[in-house]
């Protein structure tokens, strides 16, 4: 018998049902907060992990309770929301997506990984990999953006990177994919609410960073708060029993969120909290997160005959066995004992430097009329805004071992890298508040300036969990700050900190630059300060489609044809007639100071079969003595399938960086196999038939070169045999 086994067999149900008892240790608060007292409860062995706990006296404290006190010794799991950063804190999910850099994914992660798991965390609630297209929801700042390639991707270096080789190694900590699935397409971007998404939908668009996930090795997986399709995620049987883990193969830990087993009877699948321990149970759920639920009412489950003990015998040992491959039977407090790693200077300052370089990749030039980079001899600009000095604001959310102090902000980056410019600054309103009363003294210290730097936008808290917003728009009197400083005359750039694309096309048309700067971590200001003054050429493209307006939302470029596509010209077609439908910005844009232009997409061969590989080129010139990088997209249409195709289907992208006045044919390949699709039963398969093959620098469709291939049926030929 294994070690797991004979624990097993030595265990008392009660024993068994405090291991899968996760409470919090309120160090931070991540939602309802009970008053558990954990330490007398780990003491009675009915607990067997805690979250919201960092740092290695805590952690060692709770710990060896757990290992001395108890009858068992089984030591706890500690978990926390590692997001994007642990001290140090990196651009938000969503920013961080738009560098489209895998590579710079994984080491961000592996940085934070270093930092959480010597202030004792072994599990992190993350990464974050819902799918979202409705800027209504708070949670798309924490997520990959709107592509289930990008998402896909996102997700395998995110757990390569918390994980590492091996996830007994003390700097290593077990990735949590969340929240499965589908969490993204809350009806009306509401925090919790229904999701009703078809099984196509479900399995192009949101499960596949789930299924990258798995394929990575993830060590947990988080159902989703909400119901799908009328079932929670936290008791869906068929997607979490039958197709997480038999279809997709996962053998990990579920852990619930946060006290959702509690919240079954309000979604009205349980009658009783029994019956909800034992849905959750039967669905898969291994570790109740909060709740109190498994442990308070699984023994009348059992009683009722609700559940069976093997269901809580294979619960347990799923937990014992992250247990074991994180090494903690072996040193409970290998952990902690990295934490000198992190405070030599050779760890930390390499992740400082990371936080810094990603915050400048991050950022992502929406409009520029000329203004940026900014002139050398500009002598007096007026910095305007809430969010110019806001040092806490630049965590962004989910950041619970960030200390805003830590923080520069964009005022102080711009003080720093323009010491022979006279900066003045005013808030001229607060965030959120409705006072006006400085308007007029910030209008005049723009009346005499050269230009004016507008920081304006979200703060930290209103984005992330339990924050849709259902007018996302610039809070507070924010706007009519905007206008008065527009209306001086002097021009604006107008910088915007925010979890999510804000409704601002109205200052888009007007200011002279817009640069989204989503929420940039400790180095904020020292990054948008290389940004505007050119020293850094930004290279930040959206991973998400920007709405117009909020009534445009969802949108997205992987959308599906409507009957009558729009046509300005056609009255009977798919459009508004009070808005156009194109976004404001595209998937994809951003802008840099150099000029690219893209020519003669080509491929090698116009036809092919499921197991070639596509291979095209195209030119690629740099039309300016600016030296920059590119992200080149690479989008497929199937004009003709067994079920209607995305009109913009991302299927690769390559970073091309290029020298003033270079140009350059870069090469761009595809597996076949990835223009497969789903057939009636949801088997991938390459349809015969034309497929449409866009290329460019955003999914702005005024702007893509496109060339069309034909998929031959049957498998390609060996060499030598003639073309059948
Ligand atoms: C929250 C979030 C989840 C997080 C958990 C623990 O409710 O939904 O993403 O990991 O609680 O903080």
């Amino acid at each position: 018998m294994n070690l797991i086994d004979k624990l097993l067999a030595r265990m008392t149900l009660d024993e068994k049902l405090g291991q899968l008892n996760m409470a919090t240790a309120g160090q931070a608060v991540t939602g309802p907060v009970r008053d558990d007292p954990a330490t007398e409860a780990i003491r009675a062995g009915k607990v067997g992990a805690l979250l919201n706990l960092w740092g290695r006296e805590a952690t060692a404290r709770y710990q060896k309770i757990a290992v001395e006190e108890t009858r068992l010794a089984i030591p706890l799991l500690f978990g926390a929301d590692v997001l994007h950063g642990h001290r140090t804190t990196f651009p938000i999910p969503l920013a961080e997506a738009g560098l489209f850099d895998p590579q710079t994914w994984e080491r961000t992660a592996r940085a934070a990984a270093v930092e959480a798991a010597a202030d004792g965390i072994a599990l992190t609630f993350a990464p974050m990999l819902d799918i979202a297209r409705d800027p209504r929801w708070g949670r798309i700042a924490e997520g990959p953006g709107e592509d289930p390639l990008v998402g896909a991707l996102f997700a395998e270096a995110k757990v390569r990177g918390f994980q590492g080789g091996d996830l007994a190694a003390p700097t290593s900590i077990a990735a949590t994919a969340k929240h499965f699935c589908a969490g993204g397409a809350a009806i009306a971007g509401l925090e919790y609410g229904a999701v009703d998404v078809s099984e196509r939908t479900l399995r192009e668009v949101y499960l596949p960073p789930f299924r990258a996930a798995v394929e990575a090795g993830c060590a947990a997986i988080m159902p989703a708060f909400n119901s799908v399709a009328g079932i929670p995620m936290t008791s869906n049987a068929p997607l979490l029993r039958d197709c997480l883990r038999r279809e997709l193969g996962f053998d990990g830990m579920i852990v619930s969120d946060y006290d959702a087993i509690a919240e079954l009877p309000i979604h009205g699948v349980a009658a009783d909290l029994a019956e909800a321990a034992a849905l959750a149970l039967k669905a898969g759920v291994d570790m109740d997160m909060v709740s109190g639920v498994y442990h308070a009412c699984l023994p009348e489950a059992l009683a009722r005959g609700l559940v069976g003990l093997d269901d809580i015998d294979a619960a347990v040992r799923r937990v014992l066995t992250l247990k074991r491959r994180l090494g903690l039977f072996d040193d409970p407090y290998r952990h902690v004992s990295a934490s000198s790693q992190v405070a030599r200077p050779e760890v930390a300052r390499p992740a400082k430097e990371l936080a810094a370089d990603v915050a400048r990749r991050a950022i992502t030039l929406l409009t520029n009329r000329g203004v940026l980079p900014l002139a050398a001899d500009l002598r007096r600009i007026a910095v305007i805004g809430p969010l110019a000095d806001a040092p806490a604001e630049m965590l962004g959310p989910w950041s619970l071992a960030g200390e805003g102090s830590r923080c520069v902000t964009i005022l102080q980056g711009l003080r720093a890298a323009l010491p022979h410019c006279e900066i003045t600054f005013a808030a001229g309103v607060s965030a959120k508040g409705h006072e006006e009363g400085e308007i007029a003294a910030a209008s005049d210290l723009c009346a005499k300036a050269e230009l004016v730097i507008l920081c304006v936008g979200e703060t930290a808290d209103m984005s992330g969990e339990a924050s849709s917003r259902a007018a996302p728009g610039l809070p507070g009197r924010q706007r009519a700050l905007a206008e008065a400083v527009l209306g001086v005359g002097v021009p604006v750039v107008a910088v915007i900190s925010s979890g999510r694309p804000l409704m601002i096309a109205w200052l888009a048309e007007r200011a002279h630059a817009l640069v989204a700067t989503w929420f940039l971590g400790d180095a904020a200001g020292h990054a948008v300060a290389d940004v505007l003054t050119g020293r850094f050429n930004p290279t930040g493209r959206l991973a998400v489609t920007w709405p117009r307006e909020v009534g445009q939302i969802p949108i997205f470029h992987a959308a599906r044809a409507a009957a009558r596509p729009a046509d300005p010209a056609e009255p009977f077609s798919s459009k508004y007639i009070d808005l156009p439908v194109e976004p404001l910005f595209s998937f994809g844009h951003g802008l840099s100071y150099a000029r690219v232009t893209l020519r003669n997409l080509r491929a090698a061969r116009n036809e092919f079969f499921r197991r070639d590989r596509i291979e095209l080129k195209i030119d690629v010139v740099n039309q300016s003595t600016t030296a920059t990088e590119e992200t080149i997209f690479l989008f497929a249409h199937d004009l003709a399938a067994s079920s209607a195709r995305p009109l913009l289907e991302l299927k690769s992208w390559a970073k091309v960086a290029l020298a003033p006045r270079e140009a350059r044919t870069v090469a761009l390949a595809l597996p076949a196999e990835s223009l497969c699709c789903l057939n009636e039963n949801f088997k991938p398969v390459l349809e015969p038939g034309e497929f449409d093959i866009f290329v460019g620098l955003s999914a702005d469709r005024k702007s893509l070169l496109t060339t069309r291939l034909r998929a031959l049926a049957g498998p390609a030929p060996r060499d030598g045999d003639a073309a059948t």
